[in-house]
């Protein structure tokens, strides 16, 4: 089965084609950091607007590549968790699409997404898997038993990764969005000279709880002269802190799951340190790491595809509604149905 996939949960516009044979075909992702970076954050009501002008040309861009809309068998597209209003405008255009082409349609999780991206890859993990999805809106580790089956180990009380390092990037003066800007600073950093906590490692759990790091890092820094230095030193004791934070949780994970896969998704999941420090740890406790390849780390519309192809041709389908959801707990999804 061929499946187009649209991506419009948040600040990038992204198409793409999966095929059951061929795998992915095309995919294309515009993303509209420009437009938002003078806010310093996503502005909701320009990001619908954005995807509204964008979408047809990357969709035209996207069927031109991969063989054209006549060899379309099904169509996909995020509904949620997301902003609402950019959410509509990928829902309505799929939904419409698969109505004049008359293929199944189905509104597919985001999360989800993110989770099954390493399913790209050419040597894809084997279920089941231990998953850690760092993104700006979530983290979470999970035990991943197969599509739609997913045990939640545990998760953030409070901001996401992604979010605590746009947070801590605006403080030491970084644009939007500041995690790949803070992960650059870092690099010129100097250990040692700050020390942020571990939050929550101290005790039993795989929560999260990032929010009290970017405190520490205003304590830290007040009444000093923020100078180049000081501030590189200090989103490299920021960085250090949450890629250690992270790799003591999914150790703990994989130890109380007997899993011996550990997947690490989301655009959290871009950062060098990060990928380095969990496969050093994959390395020492034999453990297999997988990442999607940095650009289905990010938003993207492969993942899209690909999952909408796992729920579709397993026989699942949607009806005519359109379905828009800004709050989507990954609990209430579900295995795709088999063949009707
Ligand atoms: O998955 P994603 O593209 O969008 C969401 O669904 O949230 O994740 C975006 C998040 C942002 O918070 C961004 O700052 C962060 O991922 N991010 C990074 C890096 N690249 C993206 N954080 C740290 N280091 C990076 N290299
Ligand atoms: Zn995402």
């Amino acid at each position: 089965m061929r499946v187009l996939g649209l991506e419009t949960s948040c600040d990038e516009t992204a198409v793409a084609v999966y095929d059951g044979d061929a795998g992915l075909l095309a995919h294309e992702v515009y993303s509209q950091v420009e437009l938002h970076a003078a806010y310093g954050g996503v502005v909701p009501e320009l990001a619908s607007r954005d995807h509204l002008r964008k979408l047809l040309p990357l969709l035209k861009k996207v069927l031109a590549e991969s063989g054209g809309a006549a060899a379309i068998q099904g169509v996909a597209y995020t509904s949620g968790p997301g902003l609402v209003g950019a959410l509509l405008v990928g829902a309505a255009v799929a939904r419409s699409l698969a109505y004049a082409w008359r293929v199944p349609c189905i509104g597919v999780h985001h999360m989800e997404g993110h989770l099954l991206a390493p399913l790209l890859e050419p040597d894809p993990p084997q279920f089941p898997f231990v998953a850690l999805l760092v993104s700006g809106g979530h983290t979470l580790l999970a035990h991943v038993h197969g599509v739609g089956q997913y045990e939640i180990l545990g998760q953030s009380l409070d901001d996401a990764a992604g979010e605590a390092f746009d947070k801590t990037a605006k403080l030491l003066g970084l644009g939007y969005p500041g995690g790949p800007q803070l992960a650059a600073l870092a690099e010129r950093g100097r250990p040692g000279v700050f020390r942020f906590p571990r939050p929550l490692t101290d005790r039993p759990g795989l929560d999260f709880s990032f929010s009290g790091l970017k405190t520490a890092v205003v304590v830290a820094l007040r009444d000093r002269e923020l100078d180049d230095q000081t501030r590189a030193d200090a989103a490299q004791a920021f960085e250090e802190a949450v890629v250690e934070t992270l790799v003591i949780k999914c150790r703990r994970a994989l130890a109380a799951t007997d899993a011996r896969s550990l997947v690490v998704a989301g655009g959290v999941g871009a950062n060098r340190r990060l990928r380095a420090r969990m496969l050093a740890m994959g390395e020492r406790d034999g453990v297999r790491v997988v990442y999607p390849r940095v650009e289905f780390c990010t938003d993207n519309a492969a993942m899209i595809a690909l999952l909408g192809h796992l729920r579709l041709a397993a026989g699942q389908r949607d009806d005519l509604a359109i379905r828009a959801r800004a709050r989507w707990p990954m609990t209430e999804l579900v295995p795709p149905a088999g063949p009707a």
